[in-house]
């Protein structure tokens, strides 16, 4: 029996990074897991490997910022896999920039995502958990939600907008009866595609050069090394099981010491 059987997953931004290693995991512990992304071809590749691997798994094209579509995804999990009780919100997007040289555009492109993403995904994972019998949801925040980041203020409003966010559904849920937990997931530096979406300049370097994790992290993180999106998937695994059935509105920091100095 694994950790998580007989349940059902969806991951958004499962196509890549943390949230592909949160879908392997799952699948691996016996849940039955929709990658979800908005690269619906990596979505793909994911859940074709969790299944060429003996896992069951589905993947869904999905723009986490697009309402209509997160109705139709909650409809085509219950069509298939009949509930859902595990929902990592999980996609996300780093936008750099000073706040003085962020455009406004950019603000709002990555607040639809991490932030208004998120809440639709609560607004419309919920109803279908409650009636699947609760569970667990997981946002993935940053610890850019716990300590401010210079280059990355957008991002950090976003990350400490869903860690509150989170308390405040885990106290929704528990007060109306509905047995869904809600917790929040504090990476640090992690190796996945993410940083090479985000300019070198962020941190004082060279905007032309993509900012490398290990090297960052292994200058920056008392433990001296990147994260990999396992070490992030052993906490989202811990949260989505029963091994923590007693967490509720709190947050998992997994960071290699960082926000601990
Ligand atoms: N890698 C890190 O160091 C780190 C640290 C802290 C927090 N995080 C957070 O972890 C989460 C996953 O990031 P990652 O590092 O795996 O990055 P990643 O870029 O490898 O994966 C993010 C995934 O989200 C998808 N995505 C982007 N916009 C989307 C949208 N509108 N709808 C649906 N999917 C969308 C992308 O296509 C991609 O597959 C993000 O929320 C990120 O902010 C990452």
């Amino acid at each position: 029996m694994g950790r998580v059987s007989g349940k059902v997953a969806l991951v958004t931004g499962g196509g890549s990074g943390i949230g592909k290693g949160a879908a392997e995991l799952l699948a691996q512990e016996g849940a039955k897991v929709v990658v979800s992304d908005l690269v619906a071809a990596d979505a793909k590749t994911v859940a074709d490997g969790i299944n060429k691997a003996g896992g069951v798994a589905m993947s869904l094209h999905h723009d986490v910022t697009d309402e209509k579509r997160w109705v139709e995804v909650m409809a085509e999990i219950k069509k298939s896999y009949g509930g859902l009780h595990i929902l990592f919100n999980n996609a996300g997007i780093a936008l750099g920039g000073m706040t003085w040289e962020q455009s406004l555009e950019d603000w709002r492109k990555q607040t639809a995502v991490n932030l208004d993403g998120v809440f639709l995904g609560c607004k419309h994972g919920i109803p279908l958990m409650r009636d699947s019998g609760g569970g667990s949801i997981i946002i993935t925040s940053s610890i850019a939600g716990l300590q401010g980041s210079p280059g990355l203020s957008g991002y950090c409003a976003t990350k400490g907008g869903v860690r509150l966010y989170a308390k405040a559904v885990a106290m929704e849920c528990a007060r109306a009866g509905f047995n869904i937990r809600v917790n929040t997931v504090h990476p640090g530096v992690i190796e996945t595609p993410i940083w090479t979406k985000i300019p070198g300049n962020v941190f004082g370097g060279n905007r032309a050069n993509a900012i490398d994790p290990n090297a960052f992290a292994t200058a920056t993180a008392p433990l001296k090394r990147a994260g990999k999106p396992l070490d992030i998937a052993n906490g989202v695994l811990f949260l989505a099981s029963d091994d923590s059935a007693y967490m509720t509105g709190s947050e998992l920091v997994i960071d290699g010491g960082v926000v601990a100095g």
